[in-house]
């Protein structure tokens, strides 16, 4: 396959904060002395009490354990807030962008910001909560979610988003597994023109949370929800009395931050823990050299702040540097397809970081929607969540950037608190679809399945060898399930889960996950998890669940069923279960297909082979290996003879 490579651009290589020869020369200097590069690079961050410990980390079983600047301490939110105050108070911080284009946008300043963050910080501690206590947010993309994340930072509270797209359900699960006693909430978001009934699912998990003992709610859009007294109070009002002053506790480098739950092959969803000083040195030291950010732009990254990318870089890292940072609590395609590129008029954007899914989206309806606007102080783009198809990567190039804006193509996951393998626009020429070298500090590694690594160009399993900044910590409530996860597949290394091959320049190309999580429209999720869901409905006596491939959402959900004796399936059942899923997870887990089946294909000793299964997800049928150790091999045929027509 003959490989487009883009040059970086003159103009960008003269001006870069980092170009071709810095990138080497620090990179080199991160992996061969990373205490010195690390103790140099932490400076970024006001300490209260300066560190002398660097990196304290292992990843093996004798020793295991990770720790950054363990004996410094900080505070988060003074570091995005008040550090600002005297140079550009006045500055804009949040720029929020409403779903509707009617209704007037709004601008928040740094100084404004603060005083919001410490008047919301009053608030919490009046309601009991204190260091280490978990506050749950349950909030659409308004300015109030970040005033809330800042305001736990503030005190040393430990904040867990849940997306606003989940059901009550994974919702009460979320509450639950970390055990929180307060939730903020909305009374309604609004998406698309749609209103999202957040206050009612909120009261619908509450029913399974009995610790819940304090509910903030926002008012969005002023519908009129019930309010247990006691329990629920308005977040204007109760804000209204509080003091715009509120000194930042002083943190320990390795005190949590934020746990967000993520979805891995196997079991619920884990709460991923991010501790508060190396993630701060992470997603700033990121935000800056991969966005080549200087204060005053405007950038805008469009993911939702229940993501870990709206944490990072929607959120702290911007702040962190002083960035002016666009809040879009819309949808690219409402009322128009050309909805994202006038907000990029709108407020003048230069820097936009989206998602392979809307791009494929956007792209399906024609050039047109994009060219009509004007889009010219762009000068940088990105991408991150999914693999990007270089079709999709070349769109974005040629007619959102106009060939004019380098495309950053960002490589990392909730785990690793910041991106990993990424290019830096004034230092690497691109390759469209990849996410091309690594990060300061970021060792990464091929091995083949056998742990053997892989050396030059080649293709396996893509693992990190030694630990950086923003790594997460543990799992919530469950460190040996941290070290299951991660550093057992290959003894001491950090397990990614995704596949990758490195080209002869010693390119990356993520190929895509290689275990049982499934990346849907840039969301990652267990189909375990939707397994679980289909087999909790009455009918249901087994389920399977495997990507396939999608032209907009990248992958889309195939699930096998198979029904009770009892049971005829039908069409009936099956938009019954697709409602189901949705009910029991979210939107995002609807099913693509269901396939009804007698049976699943299954080894004497009752394992289901689920490399057959994702073969015909994939359909990818012409080869499906051996099937030999199949107990009847007579349910694949049918399996075959029986798929649905896919549109
Ligand atoms: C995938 C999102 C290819 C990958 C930040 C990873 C990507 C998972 C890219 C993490 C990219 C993310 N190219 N694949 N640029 N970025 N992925 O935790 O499979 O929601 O393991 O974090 O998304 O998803 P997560």
């Amino acid at each position: 396959m003959g490989e487009t490579l883009y040059p970086v651009p003159a103009a960008w290589a003269a001006d870069a904060l980092i170009d071709e020869a810095r990138y080497r020369e620090m990179y080199a200097r991160s992996i061969e002395d990373p205490e010195g590069f690390w103790r140099e690079q932490a400076q970024r961050i006001d300490w209260i009490r300066p560190f002398t410990r660097v990196k304290e980390t292992s990843f093996h079983e004798a020793d295991f354990g990770i720790a950054w600047f363990a004996d410094g301490t900080l505070n988060l939110s003074a570091n995005a807030l008040d550090r600002h105050l005297a140079e550009r108070g006045e500055a804009i911080a949040i720029l929020w962008e409403p779903d509707d284009p009617a209704e007037p946008h709004r601008e928040i300043s740094y100084r404004a910001l603060h005083a919001d963050v410490c008047r919301f910080a009053n608030l919490l501690k009046a309601k009991g909560v204190g260091r280490g206590d978990r506050v749950t947010i349950y909030l659409p993309m308004v300015p109030e979610a970040a005033v809330a994340m800042l305001a736990c930072a503030r005190i040393g509270a430990i904040h867990s988003i849940v997306f606003a797209g989940f059901s009550p359900d994974a919702l009460a699960g979320r509450i639950v597994d970390c055990d929180s006693r307060i939730v903020l909430t909305a009374d309604e978001g609004l998406r698309g023109g749609k209103r999202v009934r957040l206050k009612a699912n909120v009261d619908e998990a509450l029913a399974q949370c009995p610790g819940v003992e304090t509910v903030i709610v926002l008012r969005r859009t002023g519908a009129d929800v019930a309010m247990q007294p006691g329990r629920d109070i308005d977040w204007h009002d109760a804000v209204a009395a509080q003091s715009p002053d509120c000194p930042p506790e002083e943190m320990s480098a390795e005190d949590p931050l934020f746990i967000l739950y993520t979805s891995g092959s196997t079991g619920k969803p884990k709460g991923v823990l991010h501790t508060t000083g190396g993630y701060s040195v992470w997603a700033s030291i990121t935000h800056q050299y991969v966005f080549d950010y200087r204060p005053g732009q405007v950038y805008w990254c469009a993911a939702d702040i229940g993501w870990v990318t709206g944490h990072s870089y929607v959120v702290y890292g911007p702040l962190m540097n002083g960035a002016t940072t666009v809040m879009f609590e819309g949808v690219p395609n409402w009322p128009d397809p050309s909805r994202f590129w006038q907000v990029v008029d709108k407020f003048g954007v230069e820097i936009f970081y989206g998602a392979p899914t809307a791009l494929r989206a956007l792209m399906r309806e024609g050039d047109d929607w994009v060219t009509r606007t004007s889009r010219s102080t762009l000068r940088l783009l990105g991408s991150v969540g999914e693999p990007i198809n270089p079709e999709a990567w070349e769109w974005y190039h040629k007619v959102v950037g106009e060939e004019r804006c380098p495309i950053v193509d960002t490589w990392w996951q909730t785990e690793t608190g910041g991106t990993m393998i990424t290019p830096l626009p004034g230092a690497t020429a691109l390759k469209p679809g990849s996410a091309t070298r690594p990060f300061f500090g970021v060792r990464p590694a091929l091995l083949d399945n056998d742990g053997t690594e892989i050396e030059g160009a080649g293709n396996g399993c893509l693992v990190i060898t030694d630990s950086w900044p923003g790594q997460m910590r543990t799992v919530w409530g469950d460190h040996e399930r941290f070290f299951q996860t991660y550093f057992t597949t290959f003894a001491g290394q950090y397990f990614t889960g995704d596949g990758c091959r490195r080209d002869e320049d010693g390119y990356y190309w993520i190929t895509g996950r290689i275990d049982d999580v499934i990346n849907v429209s840039g969301h990652r999720m267990g189909t375990a998890e939707i397994e679980s869901a289909l087999v909790a409905h009455v009918s249901v006596a087994e389920a399977a669940v495997v990507g396939m491939p999608h032209d907009i959402k990248g992958q889309g959900i195939y699930a096998f069923v198979t029904t009770n004796a009892d049971v005829e399936p039908d069409e009936a059942l099956r938009r019954e279960l697709i409602q189901w899923v949705r009910h029991e997870i979210g939107p995002i887990a609807t099913p693509d297909v269901i396939q009804f089946a007698p049976a699943l294909p299954k080894t004497r000793s009752g394992k289901i082979m689920r490399r057959i299964l994702r073969k015909i997800g994939e359909n990818d049928v012409s080869n499906l290996g051996d099937t030999s150790t199949l107990a009847d091999p007579s349910v694949v045929d049918h399996l075959l003879a029986n798929r649905p027509q896919l549109a």
